[in-house]
């Protein structure tokens, strides 16, 4: 992929840009490589634990095949290719037998090492009758599942941080949702550098955008307050709400933690939001949301559950959002940027490093870089378009 002026953003703007003829005369061409069918390396969150722990078996369809999850007599939670070594059954439609996942189709047993473990009808099990164990992670009552294109284990210290509020008391419990996406998930991920799509998709308003990218983490900091020509979520017994701070970052490709707190008159909200994701394939991906929020003398008992359920309704309605533009868009690899855009390369090239083979991860994926949005123009900008939209939503209710 060739990239020139779009790699860099232009150095001084004044107002509006200026281009000269000859420069105006070049049609800029959208480039898009074919995507390839590798998928990135690193642990992806299959959803909340404990509904793969029902001693039924599981179907999975991600990274380009299907994978059975389930859990045997001994409480362990195993992931296996779920198509079976001996005539191609689908283990996921078999049954959980002891420790073992029996197939449907002529009832061999396969441990949650990958091993066949005993083929009833036979004498002796065939020496190579081994097929692929994924490896896990259980943490915060998530599982966890390792994709790795070179087939290594996960390195120690490439981890997802543990979450303190997903198991203390005085937070609620998850509320996850999933949802299926035809897209590549890569779309998913410019989301943390664009800033300019909160305030024309999600109905936000940023006024303070920052990005950090370091190792195999990408931190979006964003503050935002609330847009007067809007509805928002009303605070407990309907206080006002001011504005929110995040500081989302993902850990790995796939896996995003945002830390999120909403400002009301006199009292803040806090609450960790999940947006992950696994990929089904090049083309589709498991989209995840996960919420829990803190519960406090504003937010006691259920006050905190009903809270975060209007929550999650709320990033359910931001994901559809999302979405429709998914729907629509087109893949592009080389992005028209103009000064108040993120680091949309940046992010890409951070982000490259977990489709490459270990000894390829390069210096520019993973040192660290940080970029922060001059947000002086947007904010005049966006005051005054709802300035604009009240204007004329009052002038419209003067004529009914
Ligand atoms: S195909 Fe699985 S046991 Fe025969
Ligand atoms: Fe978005």
């Amino acid at each position: 992929m060739t990239c020139d002026i779009a790699c860099e953003h232009p150095s001084t703007v004044e107002g509006m840009i200026h281009v000269t003829a000859t420069e105006s005369d070049t049609i800029r061409a959208i480039e898009a490589e074919a995507i390839s069918a590798r998928f990135a390396r690193g642990w992806h969150c299959l959803g909340l634990a404990g509904r793969f722990k029902d001693g039924t078996p599981h179907t999975i369809d991600a990274f380009g095949q299907r994978l059975v999850v389930f859990t045997g007599e001994d409480g362990a939670v195993n992931v296996l290719d779920a198509h079976c070594r001996h005539m191609g059954g689908d283990l996921s439609q078999g049954t959980v037998k002891g420790n073992t996942i029996a197939c449907p189709f002529h009832d061999w047993r396969w441990g949650g090492d990958g091993r066949c473990k005993a083929i009833p009808y036979a004498r002796r099990v065939p020496l190579r009758a081994r097929t692929s164990a994924w490896p896990t992670m259980e943490q915060d009552g998530l599982l966890f599942v390792w994709n790795d294109p070179e087939g290594r284990k996960p390195p120690a210290d490439v981890t997802i941080p543990v979450i303190e509020g997903a198991t203390r008391d005085d937070w609620t419990d998850w509320l996850w949702t999933e949802t299926t996406v035809h897209a590549n998930c890569r779309e998913v991920v410019d989301n943390v550098v664009d800033m300019a799509h909160f305030f024309y998709i999600h109905y936000s308003f940023p006024t303070y955008f920052k990005n950090i990218f370091e190792g195999h983490t990408a931190t979006q900091i964003m503050k935002g307050k609330s847009r007067p020509d809007r509805a928002r979520p009303a605070g407990e017994g309907g206080a006002r709400m001011l504005g929110n701070s995040s500081v989302a970052s993902y850990h790995g490709p796939s896996f995003m933690i945002d830390e999120l707190t909403y400002h009301y008159d006199g009292f803040d909200m806090d609450s960790v939001l999940i947006n992950c994701h696994y990929p089904i394939d090049e083309n589709s991906f498991s989209l995840h949301s996960g919420i829990i929020v803190r519960r406090s003398d504003r937010l006691p008992g259920d006050a905190a559950e009903e809270t975060a359920r209007r929550l999650s309704g709320f990033i359910l309605a931001g994901f559809e959002q999302d979405i429709e533009i998914w729907r629509n868009k087109t893949r592009i690899d080389n992005p028209l940027l103009c000064e108040e855009d993120g680091p949309v390369y940046q992010l890409r090239r951070w982000y490259e490093q977990f489709y490459v083979d270990v000894a390829d991860v390069a210096p520019e994926m993973t040192g660290r870089f940080e970029y922060e949005i001059d947000t002086t123009r947007p904010v005049e900008s966006w005051q005054r378009e709802c300035a604009e939209n009240i204007a004329r939503r009052e002038a419209e209710g003067a004529t009914t």
